[in-house]
């Protein structure tokens, strides 16, 4: 049945809801035992990502459980390295593993064939939609072209991103170059998604907090500006969330430099400034992950703060960062809970 208006998207289109929708990101993940069976059961994380049983499963399971306003697909940012051949691997302990991409490498890289090695992941949204309760808004998403080149760069998660800013500096063509490809084929994927079902897109720029002021323009503002371009002149009514963990004061201008209709905000900014922020359209966030694990007063105190200061706004409830493995599931079940049951 169409006709439906779903409360993220309403949210996304500038509404006010009395309770805000709320989902958390990472919400399918290893704090779930559900989720562990599964990922023990398929054996490599990126067999997971390209199952769509799979996959559809794990994205349900804390719908199931908690009725969360939103489902993302289940998948990785690193499918689109994956898919340009830089041999993604996930070791247990590791994190994720790549080959380190030179300029020789960047030179090479080629776009086409992404699409069809992705197509999985499509399948599992298409499936998704189908699947999902009719009240439920699907996202999709991909990594924003900085955090995924950090990735490719170094081969591996880094604490300050060092090794792709080093090459940034002493290679600005072929970075620019890396930059441009990610953006197209980040383009063509979201659109890929939109057509197989999502409802919106998120872009997850998690390492965004490493960049200078003119690196921040240039490596973040810019290529994530130019995939919501793509997107939106192709689909004029895609919505879009852009989430730039880390980047402080500079958010300021990144909803009007983006062209995104929700910004993401982690937990580091301050609810004064997420209000002020607030007064140019919707925002999601921004819980530390941290209250989740921890419970009790520290979890409804962060909740209640939030709500306080931004539930009369367009909100959409969120952590302010992925949801992490020592989550007890209890807690997530009074955050959802405190959420909808606030009496602004
Ligand atoms: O939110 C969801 O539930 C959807 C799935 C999702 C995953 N990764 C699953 C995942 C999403 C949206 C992502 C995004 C992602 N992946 C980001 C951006 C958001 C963020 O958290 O900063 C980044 C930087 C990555 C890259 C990545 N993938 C890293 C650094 C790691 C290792 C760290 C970790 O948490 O293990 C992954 C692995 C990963 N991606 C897991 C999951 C559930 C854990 C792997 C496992 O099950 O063994």
């Amino acid at each position: 049945m169409s006709g439906i208006r779903r409360k993220v998207i309403r949210v996304l289109e500038g509404e006010s809801l009395a309770v805000p929708p709320v989902w958390l990101m990472r919400q399918a993940g290893r704090y779930l035992p559900e989720y562990r069976e599964t990922r023990a059961r398929v054996g490599s994380f990126l067999d997971l990502c390209y199952s769509p049983e799979h996959a559809v499963e794990v994205t349900l399971q804390p719908i199931r459980r908690y009725g969360f306003d939103a489902a993302i697909l289940f998948s990785d940012i690193l499918v689109i390295p994956d898919a340009l051949k830089r041999n993604v691997r996930f070791t247990e302990g590791h994190g994720p593993e790549l080959d380190p991409i030179d300029e020789d490498g960047i030179r090479a890289l080629k776009a086409d064939g992404v699409l069809t090695h992705l197509a999985p992941v499509m399948e599992t949204v298409r499936r998704l939609r189908a699947e999902l309760p009719e009240e439920t808004t699907l996202l999709g998403f991909c990594g924003a072209p900085w955090t995924v080149a950090t990735y490719m760069i170094a081969g591996h998660g880094t604490p300050d991103q060092a090794p792709a800013r080093l090459f940034a500096y002493q290679h600005p063509q072929a970075f620019r170059h890396l930059l441009s490809i990610l953006a197209e084929i980040s383009a063509d994927y979201l659109v890929a998604q939109i057509d197989a079902g999502a409802d919106a897109v998120q872009i997850f720029d998690s390492w965004a907090g490493v960049l200078g002021e003119e690196e921040f323009a240039a490596f973040a503002v810019e290529p994530v500006a130019r995939i919501i371009a793509s997107v939106k002149s192709r689909r004029p009514k895609a919505r879009v969330i852009a989430f730039a963990k880390g980047a402080g004061y500079m958010l300021k201008n990144y909803r009007s430099g983006t062209g995104a209709d929700a910004i993401g905000l982690d937990w580091s900014v301050p609810l004064s400034f997420a209000a002020e922020l607030q007064r140019e359209g919707p925002i999601q966030g921004n819980l530390d992950p941290m209250r989740v694990v921890a419970g009790g007063k520290a979890l409804e105190h962060g909740i209640d703060a939030i709500l306080e200061h931004l539930a009369q706004g367009p909100l959409i409830f969120n952590l302010g960062h992925g949801i992490t493995p020592q989550a007890d599931p209890e807690h997530v079940k009074m955050l959802v809970k405190r959420v909808r049951g606030w009496k602004g």
